[in-house]
């Protein structure tokens, strides 16, 4: 079969919740969307409380994937022990809750594997190798289609990242930098591939948040806690379209909608 997967960028804050609230069903209704896995880090702007995780849940998605914030919100700590379908990245060092990994049942009894993971590149040092991560997952999880969350900042180790997993999982994409890049594709081996699936948030804004604080921040101005942007939302997302008896990405095509 040909499952449909639909990857939707971080969603940030409560105008970001509601876009996703008004407009994934529909977009899985018209496009045939058989898994949906949303990053949610940004859901409370920075980090995730648990009924923000909950509206995404309600909103349509299968699967919530975190990222460097994810402990910003330490209520969150509970509901990903507790919880198997929101998972922080899996190459966190050592003894934080919650999975980075896990297998969900898909459409035919497939078994669809989730991998979230976070870079190194202008990040906290304190993660493990996220490429020999990879490896332990990909090896031994057990899942017959996976999908790969690589939530980091520089486009060249997302592109190390999708490259060095072609042909080993079905799709890999990168979240965290908020901006849509226009380079959706197929590698050679057949993963589906993009370098940032972008946001769920104010369109209007400096990754969500209001212009005129970014610009104070890089003017030299006092620190100021960040605002969430006024205005209209966007949504970014990806539908990567996997051939399951051939284990291949067949077309990876971006969704975009501007409110
Ligand atoms: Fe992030």
């Amino acid at each position: 079969m040909i499952l449909n997967v639909l990857a939707v960028g971080d969603v940030v804050g409560e105008s970001g919740l509601d876009c996703l609230e008004r407009r994934l069903r529909s977009i899985k209704r018209h496009k045939d969307i058989h898994f949906t896995v949303v990053n949610g880090e940004n859901a409370s702007g920075v980090g995730i409380l648990p009924r923000q995780a909950q509206a995404i849940f309600d909103a349509g998605a299968d699967v919530i994937t975190l990222g460097n914030h994810t402990w910003n919100r330490l209520q969150i700590a509970d509901y990903l022990d507790e919880n198997p379908y929101i998972l922080r990245p899996a190459n966190y060092t050592s003894r934080v809750p919650g999975r980075g990994w896990g297998v969900y049942e898909g459409p035919r009894g497939l078994r669809i594997g989730v991998l979230n993971l976070i870079g190194r590149c202008e990040m906290d040092c304190n993660f493990d190798n996220p490429f020999t991560a990879a490896d332990h997952w990909v090896k031994n999880g057990g899942a017959d289609v996976i999908l790969v969350d690589f939530h980091a900042e520089a486009t060249s180790e997302k592109g190390a990242m999708g490259w060095y997993l072609d042909g080993r999982v079905q799709a890999v994409w990168g979240t965290h930098t908020h901006v849509p890049t226009a380079d959706a594709q197929i590698l050679p081996k057949g993963t589906g591939f993009v370098t940032d699936l972008g946001m769920v948030g104010p369109a209007r804004s400096v990754l969500g948040i209001r212009p005129q604080q970014a610009i104070n921040r890089f003017l030299g101005g006092l620190p100021q806690r960040y605002e969430q942007a006024d205005g209209p939302c966007k949504l970014n997302s990806v539908c990567f379209s996997i051939d399951t008896a051939r284990g291949v990405c067949v077309a990876a095509e971006r969704l975009d909608i501007e409110e």
